[in-house]
């Protein structure tokens, strides 16, 4: 453990923000490419320069953020299933990479009810396949592994998730990625503690929102495809609260944390919670509503919403991720608000709608945020 408040970014990289020359020519390999996180990241990488490799299985929705903002043109994609060990592992050894993100995953609480097996096949399985290609390749320096807020037994309460706390998880989704934590965790105590072995860490955030989600059962897309459709917006649980964030909040997480695990190896092997500040963590309604306002205001149809009664399978009402660790140690921090974040994401789906070039409205986007980080870091 660092000790509370010592910093574990070295290398003059202490502020806590995405440092453009680090990631310039680094061999990067991640996991989950085709996905909305995915795309972000790897048209993230992309600009500052990185050489990357994805592997992961086909968009899974359509339209894809893969697709629309052309991701696939400036790096290598591999389309191939992390269930296959031997095919993972000839991936990544052979792309030789110096930093490893995974983020392949079967991401949803509810179509893990409907597949179990594939899910923890997926997500634990695929993990151990992972690390053990990692263990395999001479290259690999740091290695990171995203899992979620969701990892913690929920115990529903008002206060945030420390990362010292039990893992757990209701449904197989959430205890899929709470197993994927103990892999993690068995792995680097077992394989990655020495000197001259990869560095591992995991990160967990919580509920994502941006520009270009078509995933079902989630609630930004959701409320976009009913407000596109001239439908109200049937909402779930309206009063559940959760950690929102914009997506590039955790991916710059993601990429701090990757920083430190070469800066300060033994100090940044741990699990880090990047989550947004306290008064972000809002219940559905809020989001709804001002999405609602939102379209309307910038001349899209009157919005609205409708509760959905009908009986659903168990969701957690009540997540919040603690972030002191990662604010003190690696100097993290949200950049945008929530409400800002909705703006993004409203301005995004309109430039879209409007045929415009995403991939380079995503580069825009990427600049104004790693705009907003830097100045804030400075
Ligand atoms: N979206 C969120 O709100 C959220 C919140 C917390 C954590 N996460 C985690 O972030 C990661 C990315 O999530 P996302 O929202 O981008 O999901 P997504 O569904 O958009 O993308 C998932 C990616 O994993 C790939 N994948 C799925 N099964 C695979 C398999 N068997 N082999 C190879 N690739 C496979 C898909 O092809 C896709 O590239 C996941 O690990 C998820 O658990 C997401």
């Amino acid at each position: 453990m660092v000790n509370a408040g010592g910093n574990v970014a070295g290398n003059g990289r202490s502020n806590g923000a995405v440092d453009s020359a680090f990631w310039a020519g680094k061999r990067v390999f991640l996991t989950g490419h085709t996905g909305f996180k995915g795309s972000w990241l790897s048209l993230w990488l992309q600009r500052m320069g990185a050489e990357l490799t994805g592997f992961a299985l086909a968009p899974p929705t359509d339209p894809a953020l893969f697709e629309v903002a052309r991701v696939a043109d400036g790096m290598t994609s591999i389309i191939g299933d992390i269930r296959e060990r031997e095919v993972l592992e000839r991936a990544l050894v052979e792309a030789d990479p110096e930093i490893v993100i995974h983020m392949a995953a079967q991401p949803l609480v509810r179509a893990s009810y409907d597949d179990p097996v594939g899910t923890y096949a997926t997500n634990v399985m695929g993990t151990v396949h992972l690390l053990e290609a990692v263990r395999q390749a001479q290259s690999v320096r740091a290695a990171c592994i995203v899992t979620t807020d969701k990892c913690y037994e929920n115990r529903e309460w008002a206060w945030g998730y420390r990362e010292d706390e039990a893992m757990g998880g209701y449904d197989p989704y959430s205890n899929s990625k709470g197993c994927a934590e103990l892999v993690t965790s068995a792995y680097r105590r077992s394989f990655f503690g020495g000197d001259d072995t990869p560095a591992i860490a995991s990160g967990r955030a919580g509920n994502v929102i941006g520009g270009g989600d078509w995933a079902l059962d989630r609630l930004i897309p959701d409320i976009l495809r009913a407000i596109g459709e001239g439908e109200k917006v049937l909402i779930r649980n309206p009063l559940a609260i959760r950690p929102w964030q914009h997506v590039l909040e955790p991916l710059s997480g993601y990429l701090v944390l990757c920083q430190a695990l070469w800066d300060e190896p033994a100090k940044a092997s741990e699990a880090w919670n990047f989550g947004p500040r306290d008064e972000d963590a809002r219940p559905v309604q809020w989001i709804v509503e001002r999405m609602c306002a939102l379209w309307s205001q910038n001349g899209g149809d009157k919005a609205g919403w409708t509760h959905d009664q009908s009986v659903q399978p168990h969701e957690a009402h009540y997540l919040k991720l603690d972030i002191s660790k990662a604010r003190a140690q690696l100097g993290w921090q949200p950049r945008w608000t929530l409400a800002e974040a909705l703006d993004n994401i409203v301005a995004w789906h309109r430039a879209w709608a409007s045929g415009a070039d995403m991939h380079a409205y995503c580069f825009d986007e990427l600049e104004r945020f790693q705009g907003a980080n830097q100045s804030l870091a400075a």
